[in-house]
Formats: structure tokens, C-alpha cells, sequence
């Protein structure tokens, strides 16, 4: 059984990005600029948008946090987060931003997303960027998904021919990798089935898997007896769920039963240190694929 090992992955790509930064700057070219933007203090999001900064750094992008309070009491007004929003997609010096999701309930995300420049939308949330990549057009990738793909691509494990299963339909996750899955190409090729809460005999179908995604978020839902010998399983989820032996309160938890799966497995993802890593690695990519853009490159 293989450990598929996101954070050793992530660490090589981020080189690979720091490299390629440095001769854009021998040449005289400016550093990548990310901007991100959080609203609140969710924790989640104050450890992920801390950890897009970091990566920054290593790759040696120029990063900005745009950080706008919202409170019960005093809660953000949407305009104010679209004015945010306008002054980057306005901004010539960043080359990319993002908003870190999830927002509080009374901004209506969507609006959000349909307003960055899709030229600027490195998460590749905005609808142009989601249908780009449906019909296999070059644009940004969700960052979760192309990180996979990336890591299965990495670890030579092909997708040709095989049956993926993917749990979980989300809109940043299980959508998105599907397309990705099934365009034709070395990095698709795939059969893929997506369940979701009203799919019936569910293990009956995640059986089938050659490759199972767990994309849904409930930590332990993927147990031994959903999951075929010898499978490939990657690991998406990522929820806190309280720890009172950890000094921060809380351990994170995918959602495979990890203990009880990863021997069967032919190759799993851990959690953490599996897809989480990636996923800001793809987002460091799709910044410098800005960057070039903008810069003619
Ligand atoms: N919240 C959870 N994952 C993501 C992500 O990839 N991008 C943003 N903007 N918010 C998120």
C-alpha cells in the first residue's frame, strides 16, 4: 500500500514554481501577486488563507490579504465586498485573487464569484472558467481538483479506462473533477460515476471503484466494507472535529475511515498531508499562469 504523499508533492511543485519565479525576475519581470480576500474570522478559513500566504512566500509571489470585519452585530454589506472585489479586478499589479469561501450567510456567494474578472479568477469558480473547462478549453482549473489530478498524475497512476467514483457534488470539488476526469486526454479518459446523498446502495456503487474520491465532508463516512481491494482512495475531506489532546482543541478528519480502509487500498491519501497541500499548490499555478498571461508570456 502507497501513502500518496501531498505535502512531499506539494513541496517539489513549489520549488518547481520558485525556480521558474526566479528567472522571470533575472529577466527583469516583476514577482506574481496574489491577492486574497476574508471576510470574518472563521477559523478554517483564517488557517487557509494563512497557509496561501505562506505559499506564496516559498514560490516568491508578492501576496496581499484584504481582510473586511463582519460581525452579527455589524455585519459586511455585499457592496462593500464588491467594491473590494472591483478595485483587484481593476488592479494592474495583482495578477490573480480570490475570496476565501465560506462567506458569512447573508452575502450571497454566488453574486461574489460571477463579480471577479474571470482573467483574475484563480480559483476558477466563475461560471466562464467552470464552462471553459467542461468543453476542454484553457482557462483556470478549480484548484482541488486539479490538485488531485495532479498528484494521481504524479504518483503515474493513470485514469485511462478506469471507474472513478466520486462521493460528493459540490460545485468546488465533485462537479469539477468529474469534468476534468472525463475529458479525453492522458489526464482524463476516465469512467466516472458521481453520488451524492440521494444515490441508492451507495457501497454497492463506491465497490466498483478503481479510484474513489471522498468529497462530501463528513469525517468517517468511507468505511472498509464501501471500498474494493486493491482501490485507489483520495481523501478530500477535511473537517475539525474536537480533540481535547491537542493543544488547538480540535484534530482535522477526513472522510475515510483511514485506520480500517488504507489496507486495502493499492494507494490513499492521509489527512492532513494529502489533497489539502495540493490544493494551494494549484492555486500557486494558476497565479503564475496569470501572471504570464498578463505579461504576454
Ligand atoms: N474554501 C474552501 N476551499 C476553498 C478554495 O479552494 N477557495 C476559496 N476561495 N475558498 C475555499
Amino acid at each position: 500500500m502507497t501513502i500518496i504523499d501531498g505535502k512531499q508533492t506539494a513541496a517539489t511543485i513549489k520549488a518547481e514554481i520558485a525556480a521558474e519565479v526566479a528567472l522571470l525576475r533575472e529577466k527583469g519581470f516583476r514577482a506574481p501577486h496574489l491577492a486574497a480576500v476574508l471576510v470574518g474570522h472563521d477559523g478554517g478559513s483564517e488557517t487557509y488563507v494563512a497557509n496561501k500566504i505562506k505559499a506564496c512566500a516559498e514560490c516568491g509571489f508578492t501576496s496581499t490579504l484584504v481582510r473586511l470585519e463582519s460581525t452579527d452585530e455589524n455585519p459586511l454589506a455585499t457592496e462593500r465586498l464588491l467594491e473590494e472585489v472591483d478595485k483587484l479586478n481593476c488592479d494592474p499589479e495583482v495578477d490573480g485573487f480570490i475570496v476565501q469561501l465560506p462567506l458569512p450567510r447573508h452575502i450571497d456567494e454566488q453574486l461574489v464569484i460571477e463579480a471577479i474578472d474571470p482573467a483574475k479568477d484563480v480559483d476558477g469558480f466563475h461560471p466562464v472558467n467552470v464552462g471553459k473547462q467542461s468543453v476542454g478549453l484553457p482557462c483556470f482549473h478549480s484548484a482541488t481538483p486539479a490538485g488531485i489530478v495532479e498528484l494521481l498524475k504524479r504518483y503515474g497512476i493513470s485514469t485511462r479506462g478506469k471507474n472513478v467514483v466520486i462521493v460528493g457534488r459540490s460545485n468546488i470539488v465533485g462537479k469539477p473533477l468529474a469534468s476534468m476526469l472525463m475529458q479525453k486526454g492522458e489526464q482524463g479518459d476516465a469512467t466516472v460515476t458521481v453520488c451524492h446523498s440521494a444515490t441508492d446502495n451507495l457501497a454497492t456503487v463506491t465497490r466498483r471503484a478503481d479510484i474513489l474520491v471522498a468529497a462530501l465532508g463528513r469525517p468517517g463516512f468511507i468505511t472498509e466494507d464501501m471500498v474494493a481491494d486493491g482501490a485507489v482512495v483520495i481523501d478530500v475531506g477535511t473537517t475539525r472535529v474536537p480533540d481535547a489532546s491537542r493543544k488547538s482543541g480540535f484534530r482535522l478528519s477526513g472522510d475515510v475511515d483511514y485506520a480500517n480502509v488504507a489496507p486495502k487500498c493499492a494507494a490513499i491519501t492521509p489527512v492532513p498531508g494529502g489533497v489539502g497541500p495540493m490544493t494551494i499548490v494549484s492555486l500557486m499555478s494558476n497565479t503564475l499562469e496569470a501572471f504570464k498571461r498578463n505579461h504576454g508570456l
